[in-house]
């Protein structure tokens, strides 16, 4: 077999055998394969597309690339959720909790935040002494035992995709529906979760900025996982502004203990219940979905949510009184109000300009060996539809270093337009597709 007869084939649109496929990903993998050869291919793929056939066939050759987890010794059905990433996206640490306490299995591999979206992982370390790596075996033990486990990506996985994920990085091809879905469903696939339940975020702050592009990669990325023979589902959700109010490590912690404990914002709240229903479903905990809900606001009502998060932050080695005493977190030394000239209703709040203010801040990071900064971030007030009088804050920035509030506050009052007219409060949940 030849590249070069590879990148005719698609060159000329035919779709690719998965021995192609094959060849392509071990020898790319491998460094037998030259740069500017998988360069034209990716261009190819790019003009000419790729069947579902092919596209599920690159997935599970870059799944396999690395390390595939066994999840085996876990028993029952085990339900991963996968988020594409937003601003104030806390959602796994409220629906882990929600899941485990109506007796579904939560076995999660979480990344940190990279850019203006934040990380499940970075969150979590807000619990003083939080562990997020531990043994596989404990891991396992943890969920046969209390159903819940969140812990980092360890080993090896999908080597393939972090290879062909930077190339197309500066080959300008990473926009493209059926690189992406096999990118994100081929780490999905080796963390060995049964069923995966997505949720797929559109608007300002999302990697997919227009409806039609989120729900075409959710319709991918779930005929991907069915296709492979797990069951998957996704959800398509509002990013055009944060989910909640609290943005960075701390400030979201706090607000999904809230939220576990039912006193959390509304957009929250509703996301959350939704995942964790479907994903009580899809692990056949419950039979339906109005079962489930019903189920996860019971956990909610008597107090069994919040004891399954103290449970959970002990069991990993945090502290699990900073669930009762928010005192215990990280405190940042400084806030201030952040005040616009104009009064109105608020038209748009720039999801990614949020997260950027949070990330000048030191809540995220600028490159993958920045430091952050757990306490620092955004607690915003007002959010679309909202009216603000011309002297209201509409939001507090807590900070350790004037100048980055400074600049934070700048790209903060630039991400709220406002207007005379009422303006209707967003939706929340665009699509559901597979369920
Ligand atoms: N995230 C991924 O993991 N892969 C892509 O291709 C795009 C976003």
């Amino acid at each position: 077999m030849r590249m070069y007869d590879i990148i005719e084939h698609k060159k000329k649109g035919m779709a690719l055998s998965p021995e192609e496929i094959h060849f392509v990903v071990e020898g790319y993998t491998k460094g037998e394969i030259p740069d500017y050869q998988v360069s034209a291919l990716l261009m190819a793929i790019y003009f000419k597309g790729m069947t579902l056939e092919e596209t599920a066939t690159l997935t599970m050759e870059m799944a396999q690339s690395g390390d595939m987890i066994d999840l085996s010794p876990i028993e029952g059905i085990k339900v991963d959720k996968h988020s594409t990433g937003g601003v104030g996206d806390k959602t796994t640490i409220v629906l882990a909790p929600l899941v485990a306490a109506v007796g579904g299995k939560v076995a999660k591999m979480s990344g940190r935040g990279l850019g203006h979206t934040g990380g499940t992982i970075d969150k979590l370390e807000a619990f003083e002494g939080f562990k997020v790596e531990i043994p596989e075996e404990d891991f396992f033990k943890q969920v046969n035992e209390h159903h819940i486990a969140v812990v980092g990506q360890s080993g090896e996985l999908a080597p393939a995709d972090k290879k062909l994920y930077a190339l197309r990085d500066v080959t300008a091809t990473v926009d493209n529906m059926s690189l992406i879905a096999s990118s994100i469903m081929s780490k999905k696939i080796a963390s060995g979760a049964d069923a995966i339940c997505l949720d797929v975020k559109c608007g300002t702050g999302a990697f997919m900025k227009t409806l039609a592009d989120a729900k075409a990669l959710a319709g991918a990325m779930v005929d991907i996982g069915n296709h492979v023979g797990r069951h998957t589902m996704a959800i398509v959700s509002d990013m055009n502004q944060p989910l909640g109010y609290a943005v960075g490590n701390a400030l979201e912690i706090i607000e999904a203990i809230e939220t576990l404990k039912g006193n959390g914002p509304a957009d929250l709240t509703e996301l959350t219940m939704t995942l964790a229903s479907h994903m009580l479903v899809l692990g056949k905990v419950c039979d339906t979905l109005e079962t489930a809900r019903q189920k996860v606001q019971e956990v909610i009502n008597n107090g069994k949510a919040i004891e399954k998060l103290q449970e959970w932050i002990k069991l990993q080695g945090g502290n699990p009184a900073a669930v009762l005493d928010y005192s215990l977190m990280p405190q940042a030394q400084y806030s201030k109000e952040v005040v616009l000239s104009q009064a109105g209703y608020v038209s748009a709040i720039d999801a990614e300009s949020v997260g950027k203010s949070a990330l000048v801040l030191g809540a995220g990071r600028e490159t993958k060996e920045s430091e952050i900064d757990l306490a620092v971030g955004i607690v915003i007030h007002k959010k679309i539809g909202d009216y603000i009088e011309s002297n209201d804050s509409v939001a507090t920035i807590y900070y350790n270093d004037l100048a980055k509030c400074e600049a934070a506050e700048k790209i903060l009052k630039e991400a709220y337009k406002v207007s005379d007219e009422k303006v209707q409060s967003n939706t929340l949940i665009y699509d559901i597709i597979g369920a």
